[in-house]
């Protein structure tokens, strides 16, 4: 048996070999991301990292160490991400829009594909009242709600790199738009009113649409938005009949235009 420092030594040295390669493994990513962004390659690619995992499971197939090696792997691509996104994106990212436009669906997979923190205003409100929407709504009314809102994005205003998932009429004050601004590139999500009805019919968590579940209502209501959504954002994507990466696709590359400008 080899003696104790003898051991060491060796650990130590696998360390040091470990932390290199991090290094040069980094440093291809940001090759990568230039290469991708003078190709106008898409950023996301799931593909990839199901071949790289595929590869691994190969070579680490009988391993006593398989299931930690693995486990490993998910963290340098977590960091990888998170480069990536660092790199990317300074800002945060706000996702506004009509109820059921796919703010919170687009913002789980933002989160997974960049590994950037993500925050809802409504999950904070919930949090700090602890109380559901519609318990908010039917216990002190909307101002107050809405009031709960603003002070959600006050919180936030020093923030950077986090998706941020407003509430569907976060945008209508003034004021919530302006603090959104101060450090956030503000994305739109829209959808027709067929196609938000369709998401939203059997949710009874938006007390807005209580009592009016119908197509009429809802483009109303959109109708009467609109402007205050199309002034707030800096890029809009329509929604309807996309898959959720590609709409994640599309506004990661309209939002590396816009930084390129
Ligand atoms: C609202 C939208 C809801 C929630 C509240 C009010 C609105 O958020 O903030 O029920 O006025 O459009 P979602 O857009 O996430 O459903």
């Amino acid at each position: 048996m080899r003696e104790i420092d003898e051991i060491r030594a060796d650990i130590a040295a696998c360390d040091e070999e470990l932390m290199r390669l991090l290094a040069r493994r980094m440093n291809c990513i940001g090759e990568v991301i230039a290469y991708k962004k003078e190709h106008g390659l898409p950023i996301l690619q799931p593909e990839q990292e199901a071949r790289q995992r595929r590869m691994l499971d190969e070579i680490l197939k009988g391993n006593p160490y398989e299931e930690e090696q693995m486990e490993v792997f998910g963290c340098i691509l977590k960091m990888s991400k998170k480069v990536q996104a660092k790199a990317l994106f300074t800002h945060n990212i706000a996702l506004i829009g009509f109820m059921g436009a796919g703010k919170s669906t687009v913002s789980h997979c933002l989160k997974d594909m960049l590994a950037m923190e993500e925050v809802e205003t409504d999950a904070m409100i919930v949090k700090a009242e602890g109380m559901a929407i519609t318990d908010i709504f039917a216990k002190y009314g909307e101002p107050y709600f809405r009031n709960c809102e603003s002070n959600a994005i006050i919180e936030l205003q020093n923030r950077r790199q986090v998706i941020i998932s407003c509430g569907g009429g976060a945008v209508m004050r003034d004021e919530n738009v302006e603090n959104l601004k101060k450090g956030s590139r503000i994305v739109l999500l829209t959808a027709a009113p067929e196609t938000i009805l369709e998401r939203v019919k059997d949710s009874d968590e938006r007390p807005i649409l209580n009592g009016h579940m119908n197509v009429e209502y809802i483009a109303q209501l959109m109708e009467k938005r609109r402007e205050k959504y199309e002034k707030a954002a800096d890029i809009k994507i329509v929604t309807d009949n996309k898959s959720v990466m590609e709409i994640c696709e599309e506004l990661i590359r309209e939002l590396i235009r816009m930084e390129e400008q």
